[in-house]
């Protein structure tokens, strides 16, 4: 294992997953294991990690693949599943999967008997350098994305790259969107350096060599701020456009990756810094060009935008009936709560 993160969060790169899940495993020294899958993740990354002393079938729960399963009916499942099982608060959860089951699971380890230790093994991009990190846990709810969870963070959220072979194209650009958004958090070189990366020369083994890196910046912000009070909204660059774009396609029945809808949501938040930050139009202009090429438009229309700005009003940054953006002034710095009027918010998306 090779740690890439602060104390309070770990994080590690693994090379042996199964080797380094039975050393933690020995460490925690639960009392009974239990695994969580997705339909996916059990087909795909299970035989990877064939071995781990104390995974049996019996104490593996499986629920079906998607952010529309991340709901209440999912979680109390998992519950259902550890109560009926007997798993008792010095049980452990490893989560196998991406953004949905650590999110998910962690949730669920957050909850089950107040709480009870859990790892996340990131099978995804997007969990790898996002998802998994930080001690987000949760469920979407009333059609908002993580509208229910808790802060928690997993014992340890081991990083193995080799997952990514088991990924398709979309999916590997979903995540490589959240590495798209660091890189504008982090400073002007991490952002040249991605942007510079042509879109044929998006390969496993390459992304594989940039994650410790994300997962650094990522840890920069969450160190700093674990608890969302302040500078960690810097990670929701990009996010309250985002997820409007991806509630609302979920709401008309064309589901966006995640990634894909950040990616779409920091172009209008670009504009928006620009307005209001005099944030440079040439990175902007760049930016935007690098994720039309990548991820094409997000399709909506303004007929849409009386339901976006409504799903803008449930962000979690907002205070009162202000809508909050995290906008740059430059690349690298990051201001937080930053209001913008809907008129702004219109024009950024539209015009
Ligand atoms: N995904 C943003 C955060 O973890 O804060």
């Amino acid at each position: 294992m090779q740690p890439l993160s602060s104390k309070s969060a770990p994080v590690s790169l693994c090379t042996d997953p199964v080797a380094d899940l039975n050393e933690l495993i020995n460490k925690i020294s639960p009392d009974k294991v239990f695994l969580l899958t997705d339909e996916h993740t059990f087909l795909h990354c299970l035989p990877l990690i064939q071995g781990v002393k104390d995974i049996n079938k019996e104490q593996t729960i499986t629920i079906a693949a998607g952010d529309n399963f991340k709901n209440t009916e999912a979680l109390a499942s998992v519950w259902q599943l550890l109560s009926e099982k007997g798993a008792s608060r010095h049980s452990l959860l490893i989560n196998l999967g991406g953004g949905m089951p650590c999110d998910l699971g962690g949730f669920a380890a957050a909850t089950y008997k107040r709480g009870i230790p859990f790892i996340n093994l990131p099978t995804t991009l997007l969990s790898m350098v996002d998802a998994s990190v930080g001690g987000k846990t949760g469920i979407n709810f009333n059609g908002y994305k993580n509208e229910i969870g808790a802060f928690c963070i997993a014992d340890m959220v081991l990083i193995h790259t080799q997952f990514l072979k088991t990924l398709d194209r979309d999916n590997l650009l979903s995540g490589y969107a959240e590495m798209l958004k660091h890189a504008l958090i982090d400073s002007p070189e991490t952002l040249e350096k991605l942007l510079a990366i042509k879109p044929d020369a998006i390969s496993v083994e390459l992304l594989a060599e940039l994650v410790a890196d994300s997962v650094m910046v990522k840890d920069r912000y969450v160190e700093a701020d674990p608890l969302e009070k302040g500078i960690r909204k810097a990670l929701n660059l990009g996010h309250t456009i985002g997820h409007a774009f991806e509630s609302l396609a979920m709401k008309k029945n064309r589901p966006a990756l995640h990634g894909y809808a950040v990616a779409w949501g920091l172009i209008p938040e670009l504009k928006l810094a620009v307005a209001k930050k005099q944030f440079s139009e040439n990175i902007t202009k760049k930016t935007e060009n690098y994720i039309n090429n990548l991820y094409g438009n997000h399709g909506f229309s303004s007929e849409d935008f009386e339901d976006l700005f409504s799903l803008m009003q449930h962000d979690k940054k907002n205070r009162g009936d202000r809508i909050n953006f995290t906008l740059l002034s430059t690349v690298g710095t990051p201001e937080i709560d930053i209001n913008c009027s809907k008129e702004e918010i219109k024009s950024a998306i539209f015009d």
